[in-house]
């Protein structure tokens, strides 16, 4: 543990929101380590940033997991702060889904955050402070078409949060999720490629439009700043009100 400013740990720091959240961390005084499995995505991220280290690794692999985190302290300590922004999905209907396309699901949206906390949380509660937001998403609140595997990884991450958060908020670490609705990021190509499918889902929406990387990013950064202490279990939807 370091004094403030701190260190924070990003995983999927590569892809849209993740690179996002770093870039909002690093603007709030942080210094990054930046997780992902897409090492030239990471490259591209830190260069020229020396307040970014790019990690390669995997969520779902323990060992690579362990290994960045001794990177990280070796190179600044142990993180303050950790985001779990990693996340898998594709469209699909169970009758056609494979076991190992299942196992992918729940590998990358709840395995890898639970291999995350569990290497980030000992220090955390040694210090007696720290703070970890999950990226869940509107799907782990509610059911979707062609999405049942994503949705049950995404609903298992929003429990493991709340639980984590009862078990640890007496040992000072705040555990919160996110909730994204649609947002534009590469992730919601599926939508973004068939405009009249996406007019459509925009003019459902209170907001009537799908959301910023920045939005989710700006949450985030308030889910781990003192104005958020009382905050402890919570998913915070930042989907323009498609869940309310
Ligand atoms: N974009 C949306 O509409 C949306 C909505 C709700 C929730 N989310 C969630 O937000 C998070 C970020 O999604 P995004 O929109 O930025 O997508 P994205 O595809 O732009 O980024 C995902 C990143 O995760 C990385 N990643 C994937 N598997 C990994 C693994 N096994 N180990 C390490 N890194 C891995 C990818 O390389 C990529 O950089 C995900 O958890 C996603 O489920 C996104």
């Amino acid at each position: 543990m370091s004094d403030a400013p701190g260190i924070a740990l990003v995983t999927g720091a590569a892809g849209g929101i993740g690179r996002a959240v770093v870039e909002r961390l690093v603007r709030d005084g942080m210094r990054v380590g930046a997780l992902d499995v897409n090492a030239e995505g990471l490259v591209a991220l830190a260069a020229d940033r020396p307040d970014v280290l790019a990690l390669t690794a995997d969520v779902t692999d323990e060992d690579e997991i362990r290994a960045a985190f001794e990177a990280l302290r070796g190179q600044w300590g142990e993180p303050d702060v950790v985001v779990n922004v990693a996340g898998y999905f594709a469209r699909h209907r169970v009758p056609d889904l494979s076991r190992s396309e299942w196992d992918r699901f729940l590998a990358v949206n709840a395995t890898g955050p639970f291999l995350v906390c569990r290497e980030a949380l000992p220090a955390m509660i040694a210090a007696g402070a720290g703070c970890i937001v999950n990226i869940a998403s509107t799907a782990g609140l509610q059911g979707g078409r062609d999405r049942a595997a994503y949705c049950a990884a995404k609903g298992a991450l929003v429990q493991l949060t709340r639980s984590l958060a009862i078990d640890h908020g007496p040992d000072g670490v705040r555990i919160n999720a996110v909730a994204p609705g649609l947002i534009d990021t590469e992730m919601a190509d599926w939508i973004r490629h068939d405009p009249a499918a996406l007019a459509g889902f925009e003019a459902s929406l209170p907001a009537g439009r799908m959301g910023t990387v920045e939005e989710v990013a700006d949450t985030v950064a308030y889910l781990v700043s003192p104005a958020a202490t009382y905050v402890m279990g919570a998913t915070v939807a930042v989907d323009g009100g498609s869940s309310a």
